[in-house]
């Protein structure tokens, strides 16, 4: 049976050491969500994060734009929020309304203050492995590694989703620990054969039970990204949890694994930004 990777602790223990390093030097980060469109995920999401910037002393607005928002108004927002000194990170909820291009709205916010860690400049960072911000999901998951002590080098890796948020950012994570990296996709032939040797699967594709207890190696490591419902309307990951747990040596819960971790990730990625302030 597996161990459970927790998330949830973890992530506590980090929000209450940012917390204590706020009070203690007397800062004040701040940071600014632009939540565009009636996304019901994304406000839920949103609402998390409003919750972990008031424990950890970080200002938090939020900037809600409707439906029918133009690129160029949202464009001119992100402009404000860039000139704002009292700004130290500004956050773009994905997913934003069709129509408007999310990756044209990333590149405008300063590399400075992305804490997302999207702009194609902060990307490029991670890819040649120069510090800037990181996507907090990845790096939530390297914490939950470091955390629990799983060491990466020469292991086989394979990651289950190719997104700009979470797979691509992931691989570079994993990479610049000297794991073998695999991404798999929706074109992917043969799934099973991809991670059949997989020392470590990070799933992240969004469909519930995709990875299951016939596709993977006993002692295999598992970070379960998806956010997704069961029949009954309960949480439930990519993974089905409890085949693949008799077999995985470490496992993710969800909810308690990656979720909590994201949160705290943006948090310390916008104390980051505060402290970096004045520094260039
Ligand atoms: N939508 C789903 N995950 C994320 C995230 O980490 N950041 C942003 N901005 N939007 C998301």
């Amino acid at each position: 049976m597996a161990e459970l990777l927790n998330g949830k602790e973890l992530a506590k223990e980090i929000r209450q050491k940012l917390k204590e390093k706020v009070e203690k030097e007397q800062l004040t980060p701040n940071l600014a969500v632009i939540l565009c469109g009636n996304n019901e995920a994304s406000k839920v999401y949103v609402r998390n994060k409003s919750k972990a910037c008031d424990e950890v002393g970080i200002k938090f607005k939020e900037y809600l734009l409707p439906n029918e928002t133009k690129q160029e108004e949202l464009l001119e927002l992100i402009d404000k929020l860039n000139q704002d000194e009292s700004v130290d990170g500004i956050l773009l909820q994905s997913p934003i309304p069709k129509g408007l291009n999310i990756q044209e709205a990333f590149a405008r916010i300063s590399p400075e203050k992305d804490v997302d860690g999207f702009n194609p400049y902060n990307v490029g960072k991670l890819t040649i492995g120069e510090d800037g911000f990181i996507p907090c999901t990845p790096y939530g998951i390297m914490k939950i590694f470091e955390k629990y002590k799983i060491d990466l080098e020469g292991k086989k890796a394979a990651i289950v989703g190719r997104s700009n948020i979470v797979g691509k950012p992931m691989a570079q994570c994993l990479l610049s620990h000297n794991a073998t990296v695999t991404i798999c996709h929706s074109k992917t032939k043969d799934l099973k054969q991809e991670l059949k040797d997989a020392d470590v699967i990070v799933a992240a594709v969004g469909k519930r039970n995709i990875i299951k207890a016939d596709m993977v190696k006993e002692g295999v490591v598992v970070i379960d990204v998806g956010m997704n419902r069961n029949d009954e309307g309960k949480l439930c990951g990519d993974v089905d949890f409890e085949n693949v747990s008799k077999k995985a040596s470490y496992i993710t819960p969800v909810p308690g694994g990656v979720g909590p971790m994201t949160i705290a990730m943006l948090m310390n990625n916008v104390v980051k930004a505060h402290l970096m302030k004045g520094t260039k």
